[in-house]
């Protein structure tokens, strides 16, 4: 079960329709076993995960990330377009746009954020310049209809979870620059570029954050919306897809050259 592309469907996007030919795998790693499907989309290989299982059954801080990633890249998968639900900071930024990621700020605690883990596995110190891959998201710009309302850009706070923030918590964030919140992108884009590989994120608002928002949040809102945008989300998944050169031409595969390189080997 080889695939070029892979999606890794956030809260709301749970089957991999988009695809023709589905079939379902697990995919054995050292870190645990994933349920993977493939498909096929104008000729091109695809992968599909549910970053929360198909019934939203894993909480954000007990994801497998490294299963996940490692999965992906056990299949052959070069690029990664990911899908999440966050909350806004922002009032121009509102429910039911989408904003392709830029920059993240991170504030979990106690997630596991490499591959390499010293000795036999080396270490790397991993450059986030470009935490997403400034490529696959100028593909996904360019492949959105005039009437979807993309911002081209956003700086994404990850939080622990499961909770929802203060209200105390997103004025922080606000200050030190965030745009949107949520509780995925970190570490999975970071393991995603430790593995060379090309990583992209589609952030789907469906909410304004603690505080901004006049009512307390649930997560039957931030599902909710989801729903009702959904549609879109795949359609301009399904044209990035389509569309996007399948080699690497950014510096995605490079970003790993130092592993284990650091202790003075030569
Ligand atoms: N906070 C954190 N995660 C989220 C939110 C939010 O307001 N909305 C959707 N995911």
């Amino acid at each position: 079960m080889k695939a070029d592309l892979a999606v890794i469907g956030g809260t709301g996007v749970y089957d991999p329709q988009m695809l023709k030919n589905i079939t379902q795998w697990t995919v054995d790693t050292p870190f645990g076993t994933v349920p993977v499907f493939t498909g096929v989309l104008a000729d091109r290989k695809v992968a599909f995960i549910a970053r929360h299982g198909s019934n939203h059954s894993v909480p954000p801080h007990l994801i497998n990330y490294r299963a996940n990633i490692m999965a992906l890249k056990t299949m052959g998968v070069k690029k990664i377009i990911a899908t999440s639900a966050v909350g806004s900071l922002d009032e121009n930024i509102k429910p039911g746009h989408l904003v392709v990621l830029d920059q993240f700020i991170d504030f979990t605690k106690g997630r596991v954020q490499t591959f390499y883990e010293g000795g036999e596995k080396g270490v790397l110190h991993v450059d986030m310049t470009n935490p997403y891959c400034p490529h696959l998201a100028e593909e996904i710009i360019k492949s959105c209809p005039a009437e979807t309302v993309l911002h081209q850009r956003g700086t994404y706070v990850c939080t622990e979870g499961p909770r929802f923030e203060t209200p105390a918590e997103i004025r922080m964030f606000k200050m030190w620059g965030g745009q949107l919140v949520g509780m995925t992108s970190v570490p999975e884009v970071v393991l995603a570029r430790e593995l060379g590989m090309c990583y992209a994120s589609i952030a789907l608002v469906t909410n304004f954050a603690a505080g901004i928002s006049p009512e307390p949040l649930t997560h039957q809102e931030v599902v909710q919306t989801m729903a009702q945008n959904t549609v879109k989300l795949q359609h301009l998944i399904m044209k990035v897809l389509q569309n996007v050169d399948l080699r690497q031409d950014c510096s995605c595969p490079g970003a790993n050259k130092e592993a284990g390189t650091l202790g003075g080997k030569e």
